[in-house]
């Protein structure tokens, strides 16, 4: 696994949307031969979100032929509600760039059938080919989409109840009141992640510190979803200096020193 550390959130979207467009232009996609990327939302990747759009308008990049697959999407509220994944994947990149409707896909939160639902987004991303590069967050729990601690690392796109401490984290959306969060959500699994041929997850500011000593320096943990990586043969993590606060000195100067 990579660790990428820049001095702040700054820097680590900027370096985060320059991977992707380096990867999506190498790749060179077209119609018959599209690239599949898996997105999330949070406050994280907004700062990339607005370097990948500043691209697009100056003609460095473009979602054309770019298939997307979000991570999660929470149940029962409409995909108009502002805090809806819907709504920020629009509000954050689709309406600002030219990936086709068709080719985007986030869960419904809304399906009569959540567990259909979640059995048809696994079969997409298998016709699809599978996901070339995963981007992610991870929540303050160690989460990563909303496979809350305790999810198996086999699990799949699934319906999951959120935890307390994910309903207190994500309250900050909903007016901090902990009881306008929605307690369940639809999520990939960590083995939908796994699955991926690459994935590339940001975390920043000190309230990840925690998650990403796990991370980095933890023993793989169902408890801590995102010790996952460690499994993973082409997994990056891109930080904030202040993310990397319960570090030991020595992995930081080793991951600092290896990436000069
Ligand atoms: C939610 C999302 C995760 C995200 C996490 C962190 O729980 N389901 O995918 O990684 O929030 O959010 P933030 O970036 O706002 O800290």
């Amino acid at each position: 696994m990579r660790l990428i550390i820049k001095d702040d959130y700054d820097g680590m979207s900027k370096w985060a949307a320059e991977y992707i467009i380096d990867k999506i232009t190498k790749f060179n996609p077209t119609a018959q031969h599209p690239f599949v990327l898996g997105l999330a939302t949070g406050s994280t990747p907004v700062g990339m979100y607005a370097e990948l759009v500043k691209a697009y308008k100056a003609g460095r990049i473009s979602f054309k032929h770019v298939i997307t697959f979000n991570m999660d999407e929470y149940v029962g509220i409409p995909e108009n509600h502002p805090q809806s994944y819907h709504y920020f994947m629009h509000d954050n990149l689709f309406d600002h760039v030219d990936c086709p409707a068709e080719n985007i896909h986030i869960l419904n939160g809304n399906a009569a059938d959540l567990a259909e639902e979640c059995d048809e987004y696994e079969r997409k991303i298998v016709e699809c080919g599978g996901i070339d590069l995963f981007i992610g967050g991870m929540g303050p729990d160690g989460h990563i989409a909303f496979n809350e601690p305790g999810s198996s690392f086999s699990s799949r796109t699934r319906v999951m109840n959120l935890t307390k401490d994910t309903l207190i984290a994500n309250s900050r959306f909903f007016d901090n009141d902990v009881n306008k969060v929605p307690h369940q959500a639809l999520s990939v699994g960590v083995g939908t992640v796994m699955g991926a041929d690459e994935v590339l997850i940001l975390a920043n500011g000190h309230n990840k510190a925690r998650a990403l000593q796990h991370a980095v320096e933890g023993s793989i943990s169902s408890m801590w979803t995102i010790t996952c990586l460690q499994y993973h043969r082409n997994a990056i993590i891109v930080c904030s200096d202040d993310a990397t606060d319960e570090l030991k000195v020595g992995t930081y100067r080793y991951y600092k020193e290896i990436e000069k």
